[in-house]
C-alpha cells in the first residue's frame, strides 16, 4: 500500500541557496495520495467551510476597480476570503510514487527552472462552483456532477495538472468554492480508485488590504485547508498588487521554504514585473517557474508585449488561460448563436463576424488530421513552445477533447497561416490587471 513505501520514497528534499543561506526544504513526492492520515472534513466543519462563510460583497469595496465582469468576480470574492474562518487547517498527507495513472512520464514538462512535473495540458477549473461569470448565474446538483466528470476524465486521460484559485466560485450566495470542490473531487476519487494523482496550481489573490509575505502565507494556509493538502505544487500572484509586490514576491519564497508549495509563480505580470519578480527570487535560490496570462490564437499580447520572450529566455514557463477564447474558437458560438452572459459582451455578434474566416480555416485544417476546432487551438499553442494551455472544462467531453490537443503537431506553415488570419480580427477585450 502506498503508506507502506520507505520514508526515501516519500520525500523530495530540494536544497536552496548556497553557505549560510543554503536551506533544505523537504516535500512530499506528490501533493495527494492515499492516506491513513486523509481526514476528512467533519460534515458541520464543512458545511460551515463553503457557502455559508462567503458573504456577499459590499457595493463600496469594488470602487476605483475596473468594471470587467472578471474584475468584479475578483474584487466581490476578495472581500469573503477575508472573512473565511481560519479554523480549518491543512491536514497532513502521506505520499507514494507514481500509483494508478495513465500519465506517462515523457508525457510530462517541468514547470519553469522547478522539480515540479505536470502534463503538457492542464485544465482550469474556474467555472466549478462559480455564479459569477459562469453557469448563468447558478450553480446546482447537475453542474457538480458535470465537474466532477471533467475532473476524473481529465484524470483518466493523464490530464493531470489542474488550475484554481481562492477567488474561484466564491463571494455570492450559491457559489461554492472552486478549491472546496477540487479538495472533495481529489477525495472522493482517492475513496474510489484508492489513490489520485493530481498537481494542483492554486492563487493568491492581491487585494489591496492584503499587506506583506505574512498575507501570501496565511491566504495559502486557507487555500491548503480548502483543497484539504498540506502542500500544492504551484502557488502563484494571481495578479500584480497596487502595492506590496516585493512582500508578496517574498512571501511565495517563504511558502517554499516552509514546504507549503513545490513552486512559485506569478499570473498577468508584464515583462518588467517578471524579470523583478525573477531576480528577487533568485537571490534566495528559488526559481520562478511560471507567469500564467492570457494567450490563444485570437489573443496573442504576450508575443506583442515582451512576456513570451521573456519567458523563454530566463526559463519561464508560460501557462496560458482562456486558449480557447471562453469556448469561441471551438466554433460552436456563431454572429446568430453569440455566448450568453458576460462572455457576451466580449464576443458580440459583430466580432464573431470578423472571426468566421480564421473559425472556418481552423476546421479545415482540422479536418485534415481528423481533429475538432477546439483540438487544434490548443495545438497551435502548444507548437509555440514552453507553452501549457489550461482550458476550461465544464464537463467529461470537454475534458475529454482536449487530451486529443496532444500527440501531434501542426506544420510551420498552419501555425503561421492562422496567426496571420487571426491578426486580421483586431483587438479583443482582456483582463484589465494585465495592465497594472
Ligand atoms: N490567471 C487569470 O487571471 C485567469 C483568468 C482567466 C482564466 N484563468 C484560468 O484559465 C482557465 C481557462 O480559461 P477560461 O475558463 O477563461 O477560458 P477557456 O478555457 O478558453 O474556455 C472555457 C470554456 O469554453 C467552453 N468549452 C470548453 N471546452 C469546450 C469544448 N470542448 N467544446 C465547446 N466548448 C468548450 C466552456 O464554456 P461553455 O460550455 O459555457 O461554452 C468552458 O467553460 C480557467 O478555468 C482558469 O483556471 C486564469
Amino acid at each position: 500500500m502506498v503508506y507502506n513505501l520507505p520514508e526515501k520514497d516519500r520525500i523530495i528534499k530540494t536544497t536552496y541557496g548556497k553557505g549560510k543561506d543554503e536551506k533544505t526544504v523537504i516535500n512530499l513526492k506528490s501533493s495527494v495520495h492515499q492516506s491513513p492520515a486523509w481526514i476528512p472534513l467533519k460534515k458541520k466543519q464543512y458545511e460551515k467551510s463553503e457557502v455559508s462563510q462567503f458573504i456577499p460583497p459590499s457595493p463600496c469595496v469594488l470602487v476605483g476597480f475596473s468594471l470587467s465582469a472578471m474584475a468584479l468576480q475578483v474584487i466581490g470574492t476578495g472581500l469573503s476570503l477575508l472573512r473565511y474562518r481560519k479554523d480549518l487547517r491543512p491536514r497532513a498527507v502521506a505520499s507514494s510514487s507514481e500509483a494508478s495513472t495513465i500519465t506517462r512520464e515523457e508525457d510530462k514538462v517541468k514547470l519553469g527552472g522547478s522539480d515540479v512535473k505536470v502534463s503538457k495540458l492542464g485544465i482550469g477549473a474556474w467555472s466549478w462552483g462559480d455564479t459569477t461569470y459562469w453557469n448563468d448565474f447558478e450553480w446546482d446538483d447537475r453542474k457538480l456532477k458535470a465537474a466532477k466528470g471533467a475532473f476524473d476524465t481529465s484524470l483518466d486521460l493523464g490530464l493531470n495538472f489542474i488550475d484554481t484559485a481562492e477567488v474561484y466560485g466564491a463571494g455570492i450566495s450559491g457559489a461554492i468554492n472552486s478549491e472546496t470542490l477540487l479538495g472533495r473531487f481529489i477525495k472522493e476519487r482517492q475513496q474510489e480508485k484508492g489513490s489520485c494523482e493530481v498537481s494542483i496550481a492554486t492563487k493568491f489573490a492581491a487585494l489591496p488590504w492584503r499587506f506583506g509575505r505574512g498575507s501570501v502565507l496565511s491566504a495559502l494556509k486557507n487555500s491548503l485547508s480548502r483543497l484539504g493538502l498540506s502542500s500544492v505544487d504551484l502557488y502563484q500572484l494571481h495578479w500584480p498588487g497596487i502595492w506590496g509586490n516585493e512582500g508578496y514576491i517574498d512571501g511565495l519564497g517563504d511558502a517554499v521554504e516552509q514546504g507549503l508549495v513545490k513552486a512559485v509563480g506569478v499570473s498577468n505580470y508584464s515583462e518588467k514585473r517578471l524579470r523583478d519578480a525573477y531576480t528577487q527570487l533568485k537571490k534566495r535560490g528559488i526559481p520562478l517557474a511560471s507567469n500564467q496570462v492570457n494567450y490563444s490564437l485570437v489573443y496573442r499580447n504576450p508575443e506583442e508585449n515582451g512576456v513570451k520572450a521573456a519567458c523563454d529566455e530566463l526559463g519561464i514557463t508560460l501557462i496560458a488561460y482562456s486558449p480557447i477564447s471562453q469556448g469561441v474558437l471551438t466554433g460552436k458560438y456563431t454572429p446568430e448563436n453569440p455566448p450568453t452572459g458576460p462572455r457576451g459582451r466580449i464576443y458580440t455578434p459583430a466580432l464573431l463576424t470578423k472571426m468566421q474566416p480564421l473559425l472556418n480555416r481552423i476546421k479545415e485544417i482540422g479536418e485534415n488530421y481528423n481533429k475538432t476546432n477546439t483540438q487544434v487551438v490548443l495545438n497551435w499553442l502548444i507548437c509555440q513552445g514552453n507553452v501549457i494551455p489550461i482550458p476550461g472544462a465544464k464537463n467529461a467531453e470537454q475534458a475529454s477533447e482536449f487530451a486529443g490537443a496532444l500527440g501531434w503537431s501542426l506544420t510551420d506553415t498552419e501555425i503561421e497561416e492562422l496567426r496571420s488570419l487571426a491578426s486580421e480580427i483586431g483587438t479583443i477585450i482582456g483582463f484589465p490587471v494585465e495592465r497594472l
